[in-house]
C-alpha cells in the first residue's frame, strides 16, 4: 500500500466498506459518487478524492461498480486474509467480544481467551475454553497470533502488553483505559466508548436538555 495515504482516509475506508456491502446485499450494481455521498454522508468530491488515492476506480459517466469497489476496498483494508486473534480479560467486555461472532465473518478468527481469575479460567465462551494467562506466552509463541484484544482492568493491561510484545504479536486492540508503552513494531488501536457518550452529552447540553 502507498504509505502516503493519510490516516484520515484509512479511517474512512471501513465506512465505505460497510455501506458498499449494504448496496451489494440490495443487488445495486453501480453507483455515482453523488449517490454514494447521499447515503454515506461524505461529499461527492471527498469520495472521488479518497478513492483516487488508490488509483481511481470510477469511470466518467458510469460511476463505480459496487462489487469491484467493495472488493478493492476490502483488499486495501487487508481483508483478503484471516487474522488470528486472542482476548485477554474474560470479564464483561471480553465475554461480550468473544460472543460477537460477526468479527469472524470479516476474517478475525478468535483462537484463544485468557484470564487470571481461577473462577473464570476453564469457562467455555463461544466454544473456546478460557486459559490461565500464565500459559499465554507459550500459546502465543506456538500460534502466530496477529491481534490481541486487551480487556483486562487498567492495572493488568501493561503487564499483558509486555507479554504480547515479547511474543511478537503484531497488533493490540486496547480497551483498557491506559496508554500502553510498547515497542514501535506493534500497532495499537485504543477504544474509548465513553468519548462518544461525552459527545452526546455535549450536544444535549447545547440543546438545553
Ligand atoms: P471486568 O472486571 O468484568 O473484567 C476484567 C477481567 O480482566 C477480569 O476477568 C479479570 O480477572 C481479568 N484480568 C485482570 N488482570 C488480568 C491479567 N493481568 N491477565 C489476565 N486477565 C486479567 O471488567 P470489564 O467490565 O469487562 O472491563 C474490562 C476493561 O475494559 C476495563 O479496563 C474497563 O475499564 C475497560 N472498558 C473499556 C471500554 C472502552 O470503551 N474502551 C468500555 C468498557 C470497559
Amino acid at each position: 500500500m502507498d504509505n502516503s495515504i493519510s490516516m484520515a482516509v484509512i479511517k474512512r475506508l471501513p465506512k465505505y466498506h460497510r455501506y458498499l456491502k449494504e448496496l451489494l446485499d440490495r443487488d445495486v450494481k453501480r453507483i455515482s459518487s453523488k449517490e454514494l455521498s447521499e447515503i454515506i454522508g461524505f461529499t461527492a468530491s471527498q469520495i472521488r478524492q479518497d478513492l483516487n488515492n488508490f488509483g481511481g476506480f470510477g469511470q466518467q459517466g458510469y460511476g463505480y461498480n459496487v462489487e469491484d469497489l467493495y472488493k478493492e476496498i476490502g483488499k486495501i483494508l487487508g481483508l483478503t486474509k484471516t487474522y488470528k486473534t486472542v482476548i485477554i480479560g474474560a470479564g464483561n467486555l471480553g465475554q461480550a467480544l468473544a460472543n460477537y461472532t460477526s468479527f469472524g465473518s470479516y476474517g478475525f478468527e478468535l483462537v484463544g481467551i485468557f484470564d487470571k481469575n481461577p473462577k473464570i479460567v476453564g469457562l467455555e465462551i463461544n466454544g473456546i475454553e478460557v486459559t490461565d494467562v500464565d500459559l499465554m506466552k507459550k500459546f502465543l509463541e506456538n500460534n502466530d497470533v496477529d491481534i490481541a484484544y486487551i480487556c483486562t482492568n487498567k492495572t493488568g493491561a501493561q503487564f499483558v502488553a509486555d507479554i504480547l510484545v515479547q511474543a511478537k504479536v503484531k497488533a493490540i486492540w486496547n480497551f483498557a483505559p491506559v496508554d500502553l508503552k510498547v515497542s514501535e513494531d506493534i500497532r495499537v488501536e485504543n477504544v474509548h466508548l465513553i468519548d462518544d457518550l461525552l459527545t452526546l452529552s455535549y450536544f444535549l447540553k447545547e440543546q438545553g436538555e
